[in-house]
């Protein structure tokens, strides 16, 4: 069956540029993001890897450790990472994975054979630190993905594990959230003493905890 929203992220260990990985040990306690690319040496993908190079500092502040696959070779990859580095003005600094045989793929269904039957569409897992899948999102091989959405929904997924909030349409880090429905009035006094603003009984705005 395929992969579902809290389902566990399934393990596996196999080689990378920074050598073989057992996922679950490899996250350890922290959040996780696996993301495939279609193809090493091809221009979107080139962009993609660059740019959440350049976001790493923003996944080490929220403990996320990211990862990127596809079915390309580890020598492959490391010949790949330094037309990155030429072009995106960054290196690699965080592993991909080589997946020649397919096994991960094939675990994360991320080859779509009607979109094409040998090479992996560009998904993203966000998974937790009790390892269960938070998030899933899978994009075409032409349109690269926006990483700094990835990281937004890292920010809304790690404020709503902590307290009993939603965060609304195009929310960003900082901005007002909204109390969940399954909090009553009374509860939510004690959880958000400098109280709310209330434009339905079940649209409750309120600051985000801890800013
Ligand atoms: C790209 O990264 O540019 C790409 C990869 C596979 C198919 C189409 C585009």
């Amino acid at each position: 069956m395929a992969l579902q929203l809290g389902d566990i992220a399934p393990d596996f260990t196999a080689d990378s540029t920074q050598g073989s990985i057992s996922f679950h040990n490899y996250l350890g306690d922290s959040w996780g993001i696996l993301f495939s690319h279609p193809k090493d040496f091809t221009p979107v993908c080139t962009t993609e890897l660059g740019a959440v190079a350049k976001l790493r500092p923003e996944f080490d502040k929220r403990n996320v450790k990211v990862l990127g696959l596809s079915v390309d070779s580890v020598e492959d990859h490391k010949a790949w990472s330094g037309d990155i580095e030429e072009t995106q003005g960054v290196a690699l600094n965080y592993p991909l994975l080589a997946d020649p045989d397919r096994t991960v793929a094939s675990l994360y269904d991320m080859i779509h054979p009607n979109a094409n039957d040998t090479l992996t569409v560009r998904s993203v897992f966000v998974i937790g630190p009790d390892k269960k899948i938070k998030l899933m999102i899978t994009y075409p091989a032409s349109t690269g993905r926006n990483f700094d959405e990835i990281l937004r929904v890292v920010d809304s997924l790690q404020l709503t594990a902590q307290h009993q909030v939603a965060t609304p349409v195009n929310w960003q880090h900082g901005e007002d959230v909204i109390i969940v429905p399954a909090l009553s009035n009374e509860d939510a006094k004690a959880k958000f003493p400098a109280g709310w603003n209330e434009l339905k009984p079940y649209l409750r705005v309120v600051k985000q905890p801890g800013t």
